[in-house]
């Protein structure tokens, strides 16, 4: 079966704030005149049947990666280039899950996980790394950087390694899950760790991109976000492109949200959907800027020292914060905060059903459940909630958690030392059994 080659509709970047148009190959992850957050723009292409029949062919395990990647079987809506210079593992192709156990717990019946921890690098920012590090060869970048909390250094090295470019990346002191800091090593990057917290990394990594002239990779490039908005398109597809009521995901330097909003926006416009899916974007409670705006309406933008758990999302200045609000403006979307005690509960419970994933990842199940109890979300509506990131990013905190917290967690599941004995572990399957 020969499989339709994506026609190559006008792309270009352009302002949020101020309107200015630049090039599709430019450089610039900010607006040159005023700062602004740039998009990437595109003719939109006008038949959402027949992007479905394209999408829909485009299934198979080798060959071209608009074959094989999660990713660029969506090129149309995120990026044409000649699929020989793609810079691709592949990535996507993540699973849709049902957890009873999962779904009990956060009192939905129409709850289903999009485990993009199983992506190469373990996190979904391997979509939005393939297209950055192609766009980066495009443009014939010598080096890249970013500021991490931890995921996007690994993805960042993992693609950088694969395109054989040089890669920096500025993490947080210590503020770093190990499983993250171990693979950004073992990928080969040069790892700086910055005496400062995430939101001083990243304005160093602007300061550095500016600088020293190299291609900046946080989500404030315009192509991370587009390749994020996959997950969105990936999830429609595997409901046969039928909205949920819902897309409930972990929120932090807001970059994924502003890809949602985003994805959901152009699948609407070109009739690749009906409906738009509602976002439920949350936030840890004690990194929760844009929560608190959401209060006031987007009135005001927040900033704060933040701490939590979750480190993937101890964020207080969040840099998408104006194109992050219009997706939630744009699809009449909510924004919720849980403490960490819920992420850790609902993190537990993941695990316990087999799934497992990261403290923040667990923060959009835990979101969906106080959605559902706060009456935003209906018990029985369709909710797709958006686990971020692996189980083995974040060990310590797992340890932590099963091994050493005191008072002793609810959902403990600590190790237990025996002797060589039949007896002994006749005595713990006896235990076993009596407590599924
Ligand atoms: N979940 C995980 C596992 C993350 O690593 C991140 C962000 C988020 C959610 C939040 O996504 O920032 O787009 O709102 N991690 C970034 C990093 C900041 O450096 O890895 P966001």
């Amino acid at each position: 079966m020969t499989v339709p080659m994506p026609t190559l509709p006008a792309r270009w970047q352009q302002c949020a704030t101020c309107g200015m148009r630049l090039g599709e190959l430019d450089p610039s992850t900010s607006c040159p005149a005023c700062g602004g957050m740039l998009d990437v723009k595109f003719h939109l292409p006008d038949s959402g049947t027949d992007l479905r029949r394209q999408f829909d062919a485009r299934q198979g395990r080798i060959g071209s990666p608009y074959r094989t990647s999660g990713v660029w079987r969506y090129a149309e809506l995120i990026f044409d280039t000649d699929p020989r210079r793609v810079v691709s593992f592949p990535e996507g192709n993540t699973p849709l899950m049902v957890s009873e156990q999962t779904a009990d717990w956060a009192e939905c019946t129409g709850l289903l996980l999009k485990h993009e921890g199983m992506n190469p690098t373990g996190s979904f920012k391997d979509r939005g790394m393939t297209v950055g590090v192609t766009q980066a060869r495009r443009i014939g970048a010598s080096a890249v950087a970013c500021a991490s909390t931890g995921n996007t250094s690994a993805s960042l090295a993992a693609y950088a390694a694969l395109a054989g470019l040089p890669a920096l990346v500025l993490v947080p002191s210590g503020g770093i899950a190990i499983g993250k800091l171990t693979q950004t090593l073992a990928y080969g990057a040069r790892t700086l760790a910055v005496r400062a917290d995430f939101d001083a990394c990243l304005v160093l990594a602007r300061q550095v991109a500016d600088q020293l002239g190299v291609y900046l990779l946080n989500s404030v490039n315009p192509y991370r976000v587009e390749g994020q908005k996959s997950i969105v398109f990936e999830l429609l597809q595997q409901l046969e492109w039928q909205s949920p009521d819902w897309i409930a995901l972990p929120a932090g330097n807001l970059g994924n949200t502003a890809a949602f909003g985003k994805a959901i926006d152009e699948a609407l416009s070109c009739g690749l959907i009906d409906t738009a899916p509602r976002l439920l974007a949350v936030q840890a409670m004690g990194a929760s800027p844009f929560q608190r705006s959401y209060r006031t309406g987007f009135a005001e933008r927040h900033s704060m020292t933040a701490e939590t758990i979750a480190s993937a999302i101890r964020i207080g200045n969040p840099a998408s914060w104006e194109r992050a609000a219009r997706a939630i403006r744009v699809t009449n979307g909510v924004v919720v905060a849980v403490d960490d005690e819920a992420i850790l509960d609902a993190q537990a419970v993941i695990g316990a059903a087999g799934v497992g994933c990261e403290p923040a990842s667990a923060a959009s199940v835990a979101g969906v459940r106080q959605a559902v109890r706060e009456g935003l979300v209906r018990r029985d509506d369709r909710v797709v909630a958006v686990l971020t990131g692996h189980v083995l990013k974040d060990p310590g905190i797992l340890l932590w958690y099963h091994q050493d917290a005191e008072p002793p967690p609810p959902r403990r599941n600590a190790p237990i030392e025996i002797e060589a004995s039949v007896r002994q572990v006749e005595r713990h399957l006896r235990l076993a059994r009596s407590t599924p």
